[in-house]
């Protein structure tokens, strides 16, 4: 376990890591020091082999309220250009794990942006999600165009970036950013438990599927689908794969080792 103030870590001895952004007084903003502490902290889950699954949290009435915008009044275009933020958001993009995104309270902007990181996104009622960038004269920069338009599509992005509106946790669910909505007090429950499922299962076979779910949704249907029966046939040469099969001819539960 290591904690730190504006970031903890706890893995649980399932496999199962739970990550809390804690900047409270800032609304969780994603300031240089916590996208280094996010980055960093995203790639020593993925080399540790404990790892399973991995659950991104913030407070109970904010996930993230996005870039930290005092960083914003002075900064210059080669400022912004030579920050490189994208590196940070790429070591949450390269994780092979399963992330699970806890959202209670706002997930704005580039906290929007962090929760679309995730694989899942496990939403308390009260969540609300936006890309309000528009209404400072900015738009979203860490993927709030892309990643929304692939999961809600066209016309309801536009009209989040376009207009800034914040979404209710039942109304993203219905159009597909978010995964389940729970009760508050149970959303960071809830996606343990999820978690905690995926981290019971083989996690050659759990990091593939997460691989090819993710480069197939930008292939072509038939680039996809033969990624994803190589995939498949891979897994045939696993220990697990065999584990599995025989532990349901046996009626027992599947012994994963990782191999
Ligand atoms: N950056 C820096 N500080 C922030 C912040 C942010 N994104 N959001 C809130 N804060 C600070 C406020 O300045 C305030 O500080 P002081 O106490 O020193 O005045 C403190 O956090 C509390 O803020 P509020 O009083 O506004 O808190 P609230 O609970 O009433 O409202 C909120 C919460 C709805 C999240 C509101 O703070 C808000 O709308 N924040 C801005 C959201 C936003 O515009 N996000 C987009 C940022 S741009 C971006 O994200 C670009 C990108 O990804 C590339």
């Amino acid at each position: 376990m290591e904690n730190n103030s504006i970031l903890t870590l706890n893995i649980s001895q399932e496999g199962v890591a739970l990550v809390q952004l804690h900047r409270p007084e800032a609304r969780n903003a994603l300031n240089l020091e916590l996208r280094q502490k996010l980055s960093e902290t995203f790639q020593q889950l993925s080399q540790d082999s404990t790892v399973r699954a991995i659950v991104i949290t913030g407070g109970e009435k904010v996930f993230a309220a996005g870039a930290d915008i005092k960083d914003f009044t002075t900064a210059t275009t080669s400022q912004m250009y030579l920050r490189h933020t994208e590196q940070y958001w790429q070591s949450i993009t390269d994780c092979p794990k399963p992330i699970i995104a806890a959202v209670n309270g706002y997930a704005l902007g580039g906290g929007c942006e962090l929760a679309m990181h995730a694989d899942i996104i496990i939403a308390g009622e009260s969540a609300q999600f936006g890309q309000p960038e528009v209404k400072l004269g900015l738009m979203p920069g860490a993927g709030g165009t892309q990643r929304l338009l692939r999961a809600i599509g066209k016309y309801q992005t536009m009209l989040w970036v376009l207009t800034g509106k914040l979404v209710k946790a039942a109304e993203a669910e219905r159009m597909g950013l978010v995964s389940e909505v729970v009760a508050d007090e149970n959303t960071i429950a809830h996606a343990i438990k999820i978690a905690q499922t995926i981290a019971s299962f083989s996690p050659i076979a759990v990091q593939q599927i997460k691989e090819v779910t993710n480069l197939g949704q930008d292939q072509s249907l038939q680039g996809a689908l033969a990624l994803e029966r190589k995939a498949f046939q891979i897994l045939f040469d696993t220990k697990d794969q065999k584990e599995g099969v025989n532990a349901f001819f046996e009626k027992r539960p599947a012994q994963y080792i990782g191999e």
